[in-house]
């Protein structure tokens, strides 16, 4: 027993000194120490042993145990240091290499438009309201006083899904659902898509933008409404833009008109932009029809109010000074420069 160990003394020390890697020399620890290893398989004799040989051969393993068990840990930090200095060595970390440039979003020119003008009529005390893009006929006119015989039907060239299903050819639809939901007084913007069969060019889309508004409460006049629209072309446009009414035709709204504002190229005085005049068509707008009112349970006798209803796109082109098909290609670079 005793020559049994004393060779696998010997024989560990050699090979813990030939192991070349922290893997090898674990492998090598487990064949001799582990549990099934060569030394626990010499401890298992010990049983045969005469009884008064044991005490003094069990402390011999044990002892071969501990001196083992402190070569391999001599020589796992031999190898580990040795490991970790080649690796550090070879992977030199070079800090002169570029480092990665994450370019900065920015929110499209018509969001950002949209929100500035959200914000504007919220600082006027308006609620926000969104409806659905797919609308049925009685939203999209006949409940805008628009019958189906009615000639305004022609005027826009809805995308119909189905014979009652649309989509919305105005964010007017905003307005009945609004009515319908609460009662006056009522001051609210519902921005959103709208679609018409419209072939893309400067000016045109067959989808684009618009917000609307609504105020309904006793004594509306449309001295409200052009005051309001004061404020905001001043506000969007500068230099004291004002607004002009020219009469028009909604069958939603009676008086209608198509508002122009003050040219913000020229500041009136007549450019390209403007085509001399001065002036700039923003939007269409008028009071509520008293059908509407009536339409959404709000007695016209009582109640009156104002509509209105704005390209964003439109707003934007004129903000930005450039012209719609810019503002819907998406081209990365047009786009960046409003970072
Ligand atoms: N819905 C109209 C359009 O799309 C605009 C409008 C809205 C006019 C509200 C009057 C009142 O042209």
């Amino acid at each position: 027993m005793k020559e049994q160990l004393e060779k696998l003394v010997s024989d560990s020390l050699s090979q813990i000194g030939a192991a070349e890697s922290v893997k090898a020399l674990n492998e090598t620890k487990v064949k001799i120490l582990g549990k099934s290893g060569e030394l626990t398989a010499l401890l298992r004799n010990l049983k045969d042993l005469p009884d008064e040989q044991r005490p003094a051969v069990g402390k011999a393993v044990n002892e071969v145990r501990a001196k083992l068990e402190s070569e391999f840990s001599k020589k796992f930090d031999d190898l580990h240091r040795a490991e970790v200095e080649s690796k550090l060595s070879a992977e030199k970390i070079d800090i002169t290499i570029d480092k990665y440039v994450h370019d900065v979003g920015c929110l499209h020119p018509l969001t950002c438009v949209r929100d500035k003008i959200t914000d504007f009529f919220v600082s006027l005390g308006f609620i926000v309201t969104d409806s659905p893009e797919i609308e049925t006929d009685y939203y999209n006119f006949e409940a805008l006083n628009t019958p189906a015989d009615h000639p305004a039907r022609d005027v826009q060239d809805t995308f119909y899904i189905t014979d009652r299903i649309l989509l919305r050819s105005q964010t007017s639809t905003g307005q009945i659902r609004t009515m319908e939901r609460i009662k006056p007084p009522i001051k609210m913007i519902s921005p959103g898509r709208v679609y018409r069969s419209d072939d893309l060019d400067a000016t045109h889309s067959p989808m684009f933008h618009q917000i609307e508004g609504l105020v309904v409460d006793k004594n509306i006049t449309m001295c409200d409404l052009k005051g309001m629209l004061d404020m905001f072309a001043s506000h969007f446009f500068g230099h004291n833009c004002k607004t002009r009414f020219r009469p028009s035709y909604f069958p939603f709204t009676e008086p209608s008109v198509e508002v122009d504002a003050t040219c913000n190229h020229c500041y009136g005085k007549g450019c390209r932009v403007c085509k001399g005049t001065g002036w700039i068509e923003i939007l269409g707008a008028g009071m509520v029809n008293r059908n509407v009112l009536a339409n959404c349970g709000i007695d016209p006798d009582e109640y009156t109010g104002f509509a209105f209803g704005m390209g964003l796109d439109r707003i934007t082109n004129i903000i930005h000074k450039t012209d719609m098909r810019a503002v819907f290609e998406n081209d990365i670079r047009f786009l960046k420069q409003f970072k």
